[in-house]
């Protein structure tokens, strides 16, 4: 995936970077929680669920993704940009990383309200969570 100097990867980064956008889209981000994430829900030996990071400029990790995927369904259950980067159409590279990489028949999302309507700009049925 993305061989020049943005693009999605999935290796190599490091763990507290990872955790510090995935607070953004966890409702309970404690450090725990987190952990639990990156180590468990994301485990290497769970080849269903993939979480990937944005790298900007070769160097910054600035939006991270993560999915499940299955029998081409995919469900996005992590999404997030760092604030300083927003609204510059990150979010959008990395579900279209995703779609590159996955070609989903389908491709769906749970979500808050805060990102309902960048799903509905993407044109992804978001369900509402947490009603
Ligand atoms: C949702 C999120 C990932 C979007 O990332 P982003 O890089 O800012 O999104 P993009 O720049 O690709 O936005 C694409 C389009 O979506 C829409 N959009 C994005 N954020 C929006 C917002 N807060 N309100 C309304 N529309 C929004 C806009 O139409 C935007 O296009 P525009 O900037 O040309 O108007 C980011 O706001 C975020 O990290 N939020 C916190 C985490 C979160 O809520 N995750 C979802 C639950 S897991």
């Amino acid at each position: 995936m993305g061989r020049g100097t943005h693009g999605l990867r999935a290796r190599g980064v490091a763990q507290n970077q990872i955790k510090q956008l995935l607070a953004y889209a966890v409702g309970d981000a404690t450090d725990e929680a987190l952990t639990h994430i990156v180590q468990n829900v994301y485990s290497n030996s769970v080849t269903t669920r993939l979480l990937y990071v944005w790298i900007e400029d070769g160097r910054d990790v600035s939006g991270l993704i993560g999915y499940r995927f299955q029998r081409g369904f995919a469900e996005i259950l992590h999404i997030a940009v760092d604030p300083r980067m927003r609204r510059r159409g990150i979010g959008r590279r990395v579900i279209d990383g995703v779609i590159a990489v996955e070609h989903p028949g389908e491709l769906v999302a749970e979500t808050d309200h805060d990102a309902v309507e960048f799903y509905r700009n993407y044109g992804i049925m978001a369900s509402l969570s947490g009603l």
